[in-house]
């Protein structure tokens, strides 16, 4: 069986909006994100190699003052980060996992229409 994380060891504690999950450490946010959500992350418009720009999050680092801008393709986790703001396209794949993310179909028509905003 192919598996798509780099070798772990242990699972670190994140914030998603406001969620606490668990995820692998030594893995970049989004591959955290598909260990989250496997059945969604795979499939959506992501290239993983840093260049469509549809994984662009703002985090809050435990050793940061200040809230950055980051690529989750290419950001490797950081125990007790913080993820303050989701790309549409991760916020679309994400969306069954998030409480506070409105669920129906409102996203999935805005998705059709518009491209992501980053
Ligand atoms: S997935 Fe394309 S830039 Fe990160």
């Amino acid at each position: 069986m192919s598996e798509p994380f780099r070798p772990y060891e242990k699972l670190v504690d994140i914030t998603i909006l406001g969620t606490k999950f668990q995820v692998p450490e030594r893995n970049s946010l989004l591959r955290c994100f598909q260990f989250i959500s496997p059945e969604t992350i795979p499939y959506g418009r992501f290239c993983w190699n840093q260049e469509c720009q549809y994984c662009r999050v703002s985090c809050q680092l435990p050793d940061d003052d200040e809230s950055r801008e980051m690529l989750s393709c290419k950001f490797i986790v950081m125990p007790g980060m913080e993820v303050t703001e989701l790309s549409q396209e991760l916020k679309w794949c994400l969306r069954s996992k998030l409480p506070s993310t409105p669920a129906g179909t409102c996203l999935r028509v805005n998705r059709r229409i518009n491209r992501p905003k980053l």
